[in-house]
């Protein structure tokens, strides 16, 4: 972190950062999407390094942190399990105090959110949360940004976050890492998560960290979850490190498909959106993905362009 900047902060769940550092962060973001679509030169990380950590695959994490340091200014080291001592069972205690004492900052995608909170305690850098088994706040943190840049008007501060109160966001599918971290996105930012699951897959509010009112509704039917939203979303049928359930799940999720009768009592406008990889046919038809109200290719870039704003954010405190 720069010098005389000592409040290190990590970024593990949704939850860690306030409804008031949010606005700054999507403000910053736009700010630095704009520099970077005119081709303006900024890198405040110059000979600064982030590492990377990968248990799981990735594609956009992975290149969105990868170009977003680059273009900072920075460098990157990239990890993963099998081609580090990770995977020969260094505990990650002493991973977290080696790594943090060479690199300014981590980003990890792993299996338990306890495994990246014991890194992130024997760090002496900020850590990220690039996916963990429960949450995904960095994909949370694009979503918002692509609503935000798609629906709500800019003032003089930058986008009018009041404009996500009382709007309703349907999550379709599996209670798993996207929607726990739905749900806290809307008990701090204050919208309402109407969640439908197949029976077995609900989500968990203890699990999710979130008080068990208020901020979502559970719907038996994904098509009455879809009533009346203003933004549709889904995910994966099978998370990754729940392969050996697919054949299950193919099964116990075949009515969670998003398709055009459910984008069609959701608000005329809603929108659509998918943290990819999708499966066409699978949680999304490709009608919808493909459609004119999918806006999963602005919330794939802007994965980079939010994230930029966090790392700049953990290394560097406020701009300005
Ligand atoms: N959405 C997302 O995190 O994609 P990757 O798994 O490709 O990183
Ligand atoms: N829920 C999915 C998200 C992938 C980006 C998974 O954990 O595999």
């Amino acid at each position: 972190m720069k010098p005389g900047y000592s409040l290190m902060r990590h970024y593990l769940q949704f939850k860690d950062f306030r409804a008031e550092e949010y606005a700054y962060l999507f403000e910053r973001a736009r700010v630095i999407k704009q520099r970077f679509k005119n081709y303006e030169k900024y890198q405040p990380l110059t000979d600064r390094t982030l590492a990377m950590i990968f248990e799981k695959a990735s594609t956009r994490t992975r290149v969105s942190f990868e170009a977003g340091m680059y273009q900072m200014g920075g460098s990157v080291v990239h990890l993963t399990t099998g081609d580090s001592q990770l995977g020969r069972s260094e505990p990650i205690e002493d991973s977290a105090r080696v790594i943090s004492r060479m690199v300014d900052l981590v980003m990890i995608r792993t299996f338990e959110q306890s495994k990246i909170e014991r890194f992130a305690a024997h760090s002496r850098v900020p850590v990220i949360n690039g996916l963990t088994n429960e949450f995904h706040p960095c994909q949370i943190l694009a979503d918002l940004l692509t609503y935000l840049e798609h629906r709500a008007p800019v003032n003089a501060s930058g986008y009018d976050l009041n404009c996500l109160e009382g709007k309703v966001v349907a999550w379709v599918g599996d209670g798993n890492n996207m929607a726990n971290t739905w749900l806290q996105a809307a008990e701090i930012l204050g919208f309402t998560v109407h969640v439908s699951t197949p029976s077995g897959y609900e989500v968990d509010p203890a699990v999710a960290g979130v008080r068990d009112t208020g901020c979502y509704k559970v719907f038996k039917n994904p098509l009455d979850a879809c009533r009346g939203a203003h933004l549709v979303t889904t995910d994966v049928w099978t998370s990754m490190g729940y392969e050996a359930e697919n054949a299950e799940r193919l099964k116990a999720f075949a009515d969670w498909c998003v398709d055009a009768e459910m984008m069609a009592v959701a608000q005329p406008d809603a929108l659509f959106m998918h943290c990819l990889p999708a499966h066409r046919g699978e949680e999304v038809t490709a009608e919808v993905i493909d459609g004119p109200q999918s806006v999963v290719w602005d919330e794939a870039e802007n994965r980079m362009h939010v994230q930029k704003a966090l790392m700049e954010y953990l290394l560097l405190g406020r701009i300005g």
